[in-house]
């Protein structure tokens, strides 16, 4: 506790070692001060498999504290025991007793990565992985009440959960088994047609526009359960069936037509839990969490069934965002009242001064650059006039979209910036679209039954007599995933995209991440300074400062 200070309740949320992307988050008083990925900090990408040592560091920096001085280490899975036992609850035996065994083994390995030794350990609070989840789009969220989804690939005893949520209470009426995992089944396809695991998921899901689904969905689905249901031993064959694509093999129709598949029976299925719980508790609300909770286009089918009014996604809705839920459930409990807290923006990371970002320019010859009376008018012109720009501001993001702060930006209306921003930076393969940044005053110009949308997780379906002022952010079906810019919530943001819009008519620019080559997004300036140098962005404008290659 500082001195003089009244006594806060402060709450560290960690996400447990074991899981695929770690962070950690502080909150004071219900309140969130600051959350960051490990993977900013330690610069490996997703920071898999590792304690969020980094994050921790950087959170009780934030506040001014250390650990000591922490009321509850808030962790966002079950302790090890715990998740191996509750194995056995929810499973066939055969198949309990092995993942029991094997959580034991892992989660005991990666627990003792924790660096908390020195932390009294009737105070660290061990949170369930879904509640925590559940909690982290909840109590984030602003609604007295929602009907809560969370699905990912495995949480240790469960994959899912659905419930409905309301004051400090969350109560779940059906659990997802770990072998009918739809977080899996994604996880599994992706593999199947040449991408990564936990990473490649997304291409899987900008394939799918490019194929037509089988109306039958995927065979393994008992589609006349309460919520359809994957039949595991169906769903075994079915993948060992798939042949594997190398990565350097083309894609075929086939490929996509798979991808669209999956994508149609995922939809399908997560729309029939949203129906189910809308049929139980009467409420208009949903909130989502969990990994599958990252998929836009999904999201984006969601948003449009007619017993959603409401919908609410944070932005590190993957393993990241478990330490938010647990650090939000672990408050409620501990105090009795719903934290105080509505997640307006994703602005929760690392910040520089004009004096770092000076100090850190100075170490690259290589570069000229000056401080610039109106940031905001240059930028706009270099974006007309078609130059990439990269946009280092303020605290970094949490979670895998970039909103506006370590951000690479281009015109959107002109055709020619998507093959130009893939071959010249980020060299994605050049079928996967591009998202744009939009006023939010102005998103009704440009989707159909606009909602807000400030993390970029959500697609629409666009307008089309007016696609065209954003060729380059939209996807192949005519659909766009758009971040809602506020003035309130990122006003540096939001200036240069008004000020765009009175050079050239059009309130929206084309934002992708401030990262190549599969590294984590960047954090720091000279991070940001070197990506810059080492790939053909043009102009570089970080803090008030704006820099060229010679
Ligand atoms: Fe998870």
């Amino acid at each position: 506790m500082l001195e003089g200070e009244i006594r806060r309740m402060i709450i560290l949320g960690v996400t447990h070692p074991i899981s695929w992307n770690n962070a950690a988050c502080i909150l004071v008083d219900g309140k969130l001060i600051a959350m960051v990925e490990e993977e900013r900090l330690n610069r490996i990408k997703h920071a898999p498999r590792m304690a969020p040592v980094l994050a921790i560091d950087y959170c009780l920096n934030t506040v001014g504290i250390t650990l000591k001085d922490v009321d509850y280490v808030a962790v966002g899975f079950d302790s090890v025991f715990k998740a191996a036992l509750n194995n056995f609850d929810n499973e066939e035996f055969l198949f309990g007793l092995n993942q029991a065994v094997n959580w034991l083994w892992q989660g005991s390995k990666y627990e003792k990565q924790l660096p908390l030794q020195d932390f009294d350990r009737q105070r660290i609070i061990f949170v369930n992985h879904h509640t925590a989840h559940a909690a982290s789009s909840f109590f984030s969220s602003g609604f007295k009440e929602a009907n809560v989804i969370s699905l990912d690939g495995s949480g240790g005893s469960e994959s899912g959960v659905l419930g409905f949520a309301k004051g400090v209470e969350i109560e779940f009426y059906k659990r997802v088994s770990n072998r009918g995992s739809w977080g899996l089944i994604y996880e599994a396809i992706t593999e199947k047609l040449g991408f990564r695991r936990h990473s490649g998921e997304g291409k899987v899901m900008g394939l799918a526009a490019y194929g037509t689904p089988d109306p039958k969905g995927l065979p393994f689905v008992d589609w006349e359960q309460e919520i359809p249901v994957i039949i595991p031993d169906k769903r075994k064959e079915f993948i060992a069936s798939l042949p594997t694509r190398n990565k350097e093999e083309p894609l075929t129709q086939w490929h996509k037509d798979l991808a669209a598949t999956l994508q149609y029976t995922l939809e399908k299925a997560v729309s029939r839990m949203a129906e189910y719980l809308y049929e139980k508790t009467g409420s208009k609300n949903l909130c989502l969490a969990g990994g599958t909770a990252l998929n836009c286009s999904m999201n984006g089918k969601l948003a449009k069934l007619p017993f959603v009014e409401n919908i609410f996604i944070q932005p590190a809705a993957h393993d990241a965002g478990s330490a938010l839920g647990a650090a939000l459930y672990v408050h409620a409990i501990k105090t009795g009242q719903r934290p105080d807290f509505a997640m307006e923006h994703a602005y929760w990371g690392p910040e520089f001064s004009n004096e770092e970002i000076e100090k850190e320019l100075n170490n690259y010859p290589e570069l000229k650059y000056y401080k610039s009376e109106d940031i905001y008018l240059e930028t706009a012109q270099y974006l007309k006039e078609g130059k990439i720009i990269g946009w280092f501001q303020g605290r970094s993001e949490v979670g895998p979209r970039a909103l506006g702060n370590r951000s690479i930006l281009a015109n959107p209306s002109l055709p020619e910036m998507k093959d130009k921003v893939n071959n010249f930076v980020k060299h994605r393969e050049p079928w996967r679209p591009f998202a744009p940044s939009i006023l939010e005053e102005s998103i009704e110009k440009y989707v159909e039954n606009p909602k807000p949308s400030p993390f970029m997780i959500m697609a629409f379906d666009t307008i089309p007599t007016v696609q065209k002022e954003i060729i380059s952010a939209i996807h192949v079906d005519g659909t766009c995933r758009p971040q809602t810019v506020s003035k309130k919530t990122n006003p540096r943001y939001w200036k240069l995209i008004k000020q765009f819009e009175q050079l050239t008519g059009i309130p929206a620019v084309l934002n992708t991440s401030f990262n190549v080559d599969s590294q984590p997004i960047v954090n720091a300036p000279a991070e940001g300074i070197e990506t810059f140098i080492n790939c053909g962005i043009d102009v570089l404008v970080i803090g008030d400062y704006i820099a060229h290659k010679k």
